[in-house]
């Protein structure tokens, strides 16, 4: 576990030091051990005063600690894409933030720039943990005093969930589970869940409210409800406060272009539509792949619900402020609105000003289903929340700003971190 906090700036030395042995025989080594006394009551002397004059060196860290009036907010997978959004919202809003990422799928690019934008003591802490890790979760926690957490760090590709179906049960059951018994072993009380519509697998009726049957069919989706299942069951006989949100596609980024999407090269393949579009844009790949054309939508191609993640850490901010103990709220969080991939590319082509972006229709993807968009009343009429960045083209225009002016993503994390 490598801890990043800009708090935490203290050097703890493991090693000791050995004054050596005594001779009193000698008196030149007699001579030798009066010196190195004069030496350590000296050194002694300056180590006081320095920390008298420092008293910031002896205080704990402020992460450590319960203020009255700061509110401690958890963002694991605060490297990653929403993550790093959620956390600037969190910041801006005045909460303390601990970002816990192992940097298998985010960004130190994005940390640093959010430290750039928070830097005094107590805002914002980055540890570099992975949450599989069961001893340096509850390190994390015993180190730290949460009042909440935002449970955001997972895998969270449909297509690679179906060729690796066990990372994604360890990644997200799995470690769901490890978070959630370390929050109740540190009495955190309030936990906030990153869900997704791919729970509700493929339902017969449109749109999807909160009761659609959950059957989800890839092993995403599975994980994710078996994830939220643990929490359910837990909740019954505990006074947590929990919020579980399930968002459908989310795209766009920062309004201000400070944050982005901006996924591992590799991960390509098995990317979301906006990358790939941004990719097609910018000539990075040859052209966009729409995989499935005989679903039985409107134009064949697959309908989703496009969520701006500016709206979705909104959400999330309401579902915070919301939250009570010994309740558990379910909501979807969408526009209400399904759109065609084929509506999409066009937004896409339209966002981008590249309007002979290479379109190749393919087989279907397994895994995937024809039509999913969200009834969003609940959390309208329970949280006063409501989608607000609608415009499918407006969201990618400003998602595309980022990507041109951050070709290579948030950049090489190394030469960021130096
Ligand atoms: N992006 C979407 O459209 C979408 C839709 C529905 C739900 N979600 C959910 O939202 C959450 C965030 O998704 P995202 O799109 O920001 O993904 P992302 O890959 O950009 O971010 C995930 C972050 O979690 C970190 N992480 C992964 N495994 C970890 C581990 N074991 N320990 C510590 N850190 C770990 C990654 O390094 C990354 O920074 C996920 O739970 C995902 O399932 C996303």
């Amino acid at each position: 576990m490598l801890n990043l906090g800009r708090a935490r700036t203290q050097q703890r030395s493991g090693r000791s030091m050995s004054l050596g042995g005594l001779d009193y025989a000698d008196p030149k080594k007699k001579s030798n051990f009066v010196g190195k006394i004069l030496l350590v009551a000296t050194l002694t002397a300056l180590c006081v005063v320095l920390l008298k004059q420092s008293p910031t060196l002896m205080a704990p860290s402020p992460f450590a600690l319960h203020e009255p009036g700061v509110f401690h907010v958890l963002v694991t997978g605060g490297a990653g894409y929403i993550g790093s959004h959620a956390a600037l919202r969190l910041l801006k809003d005045s909460y303390r933030v601990t970002i816990v990422d192992n940097l298998s799928r985010g960004n130190l690019g994005a940390v640093k720039i959010l430290q750039d934008l928070f830097p005094e003591p107590g805002r914002l802490q980055f540890i570099y943990a992975d949450l599989g890790d069961a001893k340096s979760v509850d390190k994390i926690f015993s180190e730290n005093a949460f009042d909440a957490v935002m449970h955001f760090a997972a895998v969270a590709y449909v297509g690679e969930s179906t060729l690796n179906p066990l990372k994604y049960y360890h990644n997200i059951t799995s470690n769901t589970l490890v978070v959630l018994e370390r929050m109740v072993a540190h009495g955190v009380k309030t936990l906030i869940y990153s869900s997704t519509c791919a729970t509700y697998g493929e339902p017969d009726k449109m749109p999807i409210t909160e009761d659609t049957p959950q059957v989800p069919i890839n092993p995403y989706g599975k994980a994710k409800k078996m994830a939220e299942d643990i929490i359910l069951d837990f909740s019954k006989n505990s006074d947590m406060a929990v919020m579980i949100l399930r968002y459908f596609n989310v795209i766009g980024s920062d309004p201000e272009g400070r944050l982005g999407e901006a996924p591992r090269p590799e991960l390509r393949e098995h990317g979301r539509i906006s990358g790939a579009c941004f990719d097609a844009a910018r000539g990075i790949i040859p052209g966009l792949k729409v995989k499935g054309t005989d679903y039985s939508t409107p134009d064949g191609t697959c309908v989703r619900d496009y969520i701006d993640v500016t709206d979705l850490v909104d959400a999330h901010v309401k579902a915070l402020q919301k939250a009570e103990p010994r309740k558990v709220g379910i909501y979807n969080v969408g526009t209400g609105k399904g759109r065609s991939v084929k509506e999409f590319v066009e937004a896409c082509k339209k966002a981008t000003g590249v309007v002979n972006i290479k379109v190749e229709y393919l087989e279907r993807r397994p895994g995937d289903y024809a039509e999913v968009y969200s009834d969003p009343t609940k959390i309208w009429k329970e949280l006063n929340w409501t989608a607000k960045h609608t415009d499918l083209q407006e969201s990618l225009k400003t998602a595309w700003r980022w990507q041109k002016s951050h070709r290579n993503g948030y950049g090489n994390p190394l030469v960021m971190s130096a």
